[in-house]
């Protein structure tokens, strides 16, 4: 592909940096290959089957993913080796994880349910392999997952005792991690999932379920690995990227920041200035301190609200600070739900677009 500056994207747009990209997958596949953890990069953030087969090439053991949708655009580029992170309920999913199998994956689920449990079982038996199943503990971030200690036994049990699922272990995600909290904040979560998981896994050894594999997720631990008690496996999905939040909670340095978003002032003011990008580019995620991204190069200026198509972005004093058609890139609060929003991001290297990053699995929540 012929190389083009930057200068003649049209905006707003997403640039992904690629020398940073590869320096991220670099640095987290070598600390986890260091430390004996196998990488299963969490494939929500990027949606990109390009960016899904750097990240194997590099060494990762499979890929993750959230929903059944982004697992069959995975299999179709024929990326085969998945786990989804995500209960499979219903009829529906029954069919398609079974079509799935048929069609040359190789999937592992995470579940924390009995109807789960039976979606896989039945897809297995159908399709006539196994699907490795990892049983969801709750680590008190209180979202999917059982009950630690005793609870997981029955479900545990249940899996085992089945034709089609194998029984591979635990799965944990402290999504709490993400917080409104300082670095010990961070340490007491870690320890506290390590204890968690720790007391289940003895629970499970002595009633002869020994888990082979322990999943554990995501950015905040991939920048922790050596607070991490125990885990085979890491589930890093932002760390290709890193954006706002990441920078935030000491889980990357903004130059670590690979991605962010091309954007032109359209209204310049005493105090404020418009850009040509709302919620529809860059969605309402949060930050705990408020505002909604980093505004490259320009520290004294916050991109405090949104409407759908326009940016605010503000500062102090009464000195015009933009001008009408001044180009900036803002590094968004949360990268991963902004790629969704996005068909294709911009491969940039030094000034020059290098290539087209199709969001392959964009939109695919089904
Ligand atoms: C189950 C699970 N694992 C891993 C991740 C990856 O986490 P992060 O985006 O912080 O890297 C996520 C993110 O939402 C997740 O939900």
């Amino acid at each position: 592909m012929p190389e083009w500056d930057i200068e003649r994207i049209d905006t707003p747009a997403v640039l992904v940096d690629l020398d940073v990209v590869e320096a991220n997958l670099i640095r987290v596949q070598a600390r986890a290959q260091a430390r004996g953890l196998a990488l299963w990069p969490h494939t929500k953030t990027h949606k990109s089957t390009w960016l899904a087969a750097k990240q194997l090439d590099l060494g990762a053991q499979g890929l993750t993913v959230a929903k059944l949708g982004e697992a069959e655009v995975m299999r179709a580029a024929g990326l085969h080796t998945l786990l989804i992170a995500y209960p499979l309920i219903g009829p529906i999913k029954l069919e398609r994880m079974t079509h799935l199998l048929e069609h040359g994956a190789t999937v592992r689920v995470a579940l924390d349910s009995r109807e789960a449990a039976d979606t896989v079982a039945e897809a297995a038996r159908r399709a006539g392999t196994e699907v490795g199943v990892l049983i969801e503990i709750d680590t008190e971030y209180h979202r999917v997952g059982v009950p630690p200690g005793e609870a997981a036994l029955p479900l545990a049990r249940y899996v085992a005792d089945q034709h089609g699922p194998r029984y591979q272990g635990l799965f944990s995600f402290a999504g709490h991690m993400s917080g409104n909290l300082d670095e010990e904040g961070r340490r007491r979560i870690l320890e506290r999932e390590a204890t968690i998981l720790a007391q289940t896994r003895d629970i499970l050894v002595r009633a002869g379920l020994a888990p082979e594999a322990i999943s554990l997720g995501g950015t905040h631990h991939s920048a922790r690995m050596e607070q991490l008690g125990l885990g085979t496996e890491i589930r890093p999905g932002t760390y290709i990227y890193n954006d706002r939040n990441t920078v935030i909670a000491g889980s990357c340095d903004e130059a670590d920041c690979a991605a962010s978003v091309l954007v032109t002032v359209v209204s310049a003011h005493e105090t404020w200035a418009v850009i040509d990008g709302g919620s529809k580019t860059f969605t309402f995620d949060q930050s705990h301190l408020g505002g909604f991204g980093i505004v490259r190069g320009w520290p004294e200026i916050v991109f405090e609200r949104m409407s759908e198509e326009h940016g605010i972005l503000t500062w102090s004093g009464r000195t015009p600070l933009l001008r009408v058609g001044e180009r900036l890139q803002i590094i968004p609060n949360h990268i991963c739900p902004v790629i969704n929003l996005h068909d294709a991001s911009y491969g940039v290297r030094r000034g020059q677009v290098e290539r087209i990053i199709r969001t392959d699995g964009r939109g695919k929540v089904q």
